[in-house]
């Protein structure tokens, strides 16, 4: 089994997106049995909180299933637990280090430098543009599926 988890700061905005999204495209590609999806944020205001209602509305909108979405704080055992580990913007990075006392490892990815776009996913809990976080995360995730292809299957 292949563990991907998503990291942001929050894991009410962009990180729940990215998981029920890149959930969908794995379920797609019929690799549901092989690849496992989780996300967790760096900070710990919303444990056991349900997404944000724009992230919501946006996977709703694209039809994407928002089921078994629930906040929790990333924790030093996600090192060995997960084999990417993908956050969102180079403040999320840091944090992930410091969480899981592990400076720069090849597990630990920032999403968009797998694609040729800008680095950081802005967050929508500021920005309001869940629009954005939405085109942006759909592309990261499906460059990083072909990643994982690549790399593991
Ligand atoms: P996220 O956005 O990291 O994309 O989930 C945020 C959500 C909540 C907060 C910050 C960012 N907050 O400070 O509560």
């Amino acid at each position: 089994m292949i563990n991907v988890l998503f990291v942001c700061l929050g894991n009410i905005c962009r990180s729940p997106m990215a998981e029920a999204l890149f959930r969908d495209l794995v379920k797609k590609e019929g690799l549901d049995g092989q690849i496992t999806v989780d996300s967790a944020g760096t900070g710990d205001w919303h444990i056991g909180s349900p997404p944000h209602e724009g992230t919501l509305k946006v996977l709703k909108e694209y039809k994407i299933n928002a089921e078994g979405l629930v906040g929790r704080q990333l924790a030093k055992k996600d090192f060995e637990a997960f084999d990417y580990i993908v956050g969102m913007d180079e403040s999320n990075i840091q944090n992930i280090y410091n969480i899981l006392g592990q400076p720069a490892h090849p597990k630990i990815i920032r999403l968009l430098d797998l694609t040729d776009k800008q680095k950081d996913v802005p967050d929508p809990y500021y920005t309001g543009d869940f629009q954005e976080t939405y085109d942006l995360l759909s592309e990261g995730c499906q460059v990083l599926l072909e990643k994982i292809k690549e790399e593991q299957l």
